[in-house]
């Protein structure tokens, strides 16, 4: 999928003053604040209505934690919990996330977590093509503005997104990869798989002590 295949021309231009910006990383340490980008990139959402995941959401799911972290957590969509609450893992696979992170002696305030979409497909079922189309250029303005070293892709959906392959996660795993040139990607297990498959945690724990290593 191509990033500048989008259909909505005002998110692109967003993404592309962004990065003229970011090119001049002065300018975001003196005058720009992430956190207001990062607000600015939520108001250009606004009461998105740009696929039909709008007319089944109950709320937006943008994006939550540290505008300067380090180290972002990237998911699918928000399920049933996040849909209700507006935030992102909350529910038990969320609870699981939320222990995988204090595993490696950080709290969920010092990273940032998104998802691929931003709004729950019924039933939590796979994203449509058109439906990542609207909304990952958004989920590409936040990456550009955090600026994070790593990205770490939980699951096959995030993973063969960010990555921008057909490569399944079990395959990726383990593997050197990148989003930029700047930007490391560590693509793991889902927390919900985890929960279906606890003999894949010593697996996630490896993933896990990588990220350590590169963020030391
Ligand atoms: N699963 C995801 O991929 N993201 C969430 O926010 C919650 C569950």
């Amino acid at each position: 999928m191509s990033v500048v295949s989008g259909k909505d021309l005002e998110q692109l231009q967003a993404h592309l003053e962004l990065q003229k910006k970011l090119k001049n990383p002065g300018i975001i340490k003196r005058k720009i604040d992430k956190g207001e980008l990062l607000d600015k990139i939520r108001e250009t959402l606004g009461d998105c209505q740009r696929c039909p995941l709008s007319k089944t959401r109950t709320n937006l799911v943008f994006g939550a934690g540290d505008p300067n972290a380090r180290l972002m957590f990237v998911g699918e969509a928000p399920g049933r919990d996040e849909d209700r609450a507006g935030i992102p893992f909350i529910g038990r696979a969320g609870q699981l996330l939320t222990k995988i992170i204090q595993a490696i002696n950080l709290t969920r305030d010092q990273v940032y977590i998104a998802n691929i979409l931003k709004c729950r497909p019924p039933n939590n079922r796979n994203p449509e093509a058109e439906e990542i189309e609207s909304c990952y250029p958004f989920l590409l303005q936040q990456i550009t503005v955090i600026q994070p070293r790593i990205i770490c892709a939980l699951g096959t959906f995030a993973a063969q997104t960010l990555l921008e392959t057909k490569t399944p996660i079990g395959r990726l795993r383990g593997g050197s990869h990148y989003f930029d040139e700047n930007i490391r990607v560590i693509p793991t297990y889902h927390p919900a798989f985890l929960l279906r498959n606890p003999n894949k945690k010593r697996d996630v724990w490896e993933d896990m002590q990588r990220v350590m290593k590169l963020l030391a």
